[in-house]
Formats: structure tokens, C-alpha cells, sequence
């Protein structure tokens, strides 16, 4: 399995936002696109592949949503579509404390409670890490993006207590799914 964790330091935390309206909603948009490239190829969904969304806006952060490529099923690649089906599982999860999908699991936990739970190293992309191509990646590896915002100074530190690696794609500051696209095709081409 390879798994991709965005941190979103703005989204809010409730499904109080619209489809309709998605960059106004402390960037939900960039969550979109991002289970967008981790978790579909062309034609069909990546069953080796669990990504994370961290969410950190108001009304009560942190809340992790977590889809499993094994079993997820009636995710669209769209964005709209994607949208909608993270409101759907975060007002089940206000409603009754569970997702409404198979593959989906929801919970208010943020990235320290995350790493401590997995007790796994995990591999930040950032722009001043050290090259990818000179990395040997961990087979099974936990890639750590951040949002339009970036990555702090206290999530790297949080990081560096689980010996996170820094690795870098290069100079250029690219954005949040353009980085999980090109470390899908990376991980393809390895395998
Ligand atoms: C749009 S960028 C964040 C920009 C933000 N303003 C900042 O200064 O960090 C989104 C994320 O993609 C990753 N990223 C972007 N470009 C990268 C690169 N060249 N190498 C490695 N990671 C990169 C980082 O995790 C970054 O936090």
C-alpha cells in the first residue's frame, strides 16, 4: 500500500459548506483534487493507495477522514462528485459518529495522534528536502503533503519526533495534487 496525508490548515471541520462554492470553504477544493490524483488512475481507482485528509478549520479541529482505495466504493473522479461525497460522510459522522461509505472512516484526530497511532516514519514533501531521486522510499510509504499554506514549523517538528525523511521534488513549488500525481506515476514506474 502506498498512503498520501494532506494537511488543510483551513477546511472546515463540519459539513457546513456548498458544492457549489467549493474554494470558498477554507480550500475543500484542494482536498478534492488531491483524492482526485491519489486515488484514480484513468480509468479506475487505486485499490494499493489510502489517503488522508486532515482537516483543521472551524467549528472543531482536527478531523481526519481516511479512504481506503481496497474498499471504497461510490467515489467519482469529478470534483463536484468528490465534494459531495466528503460532505456526506462528515454530516453522517456529525449525525450518527459514523462515515457513510465502506472505505471511510472518520474520526477527530489530528497528525501527531495520527503518526503515534501508525508508528510510522513518514516521507514529507517539501522543497528544500533532499532530492527524490537520491532516496531509497520505504516500500510501503506515507507521503505527507501540505495545503496552499504549506507545512509548519510545528507539523515538521511534530514529523521529526517519528524520523520523518524530507524529500524534494525540486525547486519549483508545485501544487498539492501535482506533487501526489507525479509520486503515483514514481511509485508505478518502480514497481
Ligand atoms: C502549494 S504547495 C505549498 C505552498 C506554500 N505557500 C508553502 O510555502 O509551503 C503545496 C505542498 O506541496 C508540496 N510541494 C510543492 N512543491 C514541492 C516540491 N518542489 N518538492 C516537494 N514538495 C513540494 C509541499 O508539501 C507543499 O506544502
Amino acid at each position: 500500500m502506498r498512503e498520501f496525508l494532506l494537511l488543510m490548515n483551513r477546511t472546515r471541520t463540519d459539513s457546513n459548506f456548498s458544492v457549489e462554492n467549493l474554494s470558498e470553504n477554507g480550500r475543500i477544493d484542494i482536498g478534492c483534487r488531491f483524492i482526485n490524483s491519489t486515488l484514480f488512475s484513468s480509468y479506475s481507482l487505486r485499490r494499493d493507495v489510502i489517503t488522508h485528509l486532515i482537516l483543521r478549520g472551524p467549528p472543531k479541529p482536527p478531523l481526519h477522514l481516511e479512504i481506503d482505495g481496497r474498499n471504497v466504493r461510490g467515489l467519482y473522479p469529478d470534483e463536484r462528485s468528490i465534494a459531495g461525497y466528503i460532505k456526506k460522510n462528515i454530516r453522517s459522522f456529525e449525525d450518527r459518529n459514523v462515515s457513510a461509505n465502506i472505505g471511510v472512516k472518520i474520526k477527530r484526530e489530528g497528525l501527531e495522534n495520527f503518526l503515534e497511532r501508525k508508528k510510522v516514519a513518514p516521507v514529507l514533501l517539501h522543497e528544500s528536502g533532499d532530492d527524490i531521486s537520491d532516496i531509497e522510499l520505504p516500500d510501503e510509504p506515507v507521503f505527507i503533503v501540505g495545503d496552499h499554506r504549506g507545512v509548519s514549523d510545528e507539523d515538521v517538528e511534530i514529523m521529526d519526533k517519528y524520523d520523518s525523511t524530507i524529500i524534494s521534488l525540486g525547486e519549483t513549488p508545485y501544487q498539492a495534487q501535482q506533487v501526489s500525481s507525479f509520486l503515483n506515476i514514481f511509485m508505478d514506474r518502480r514497481l
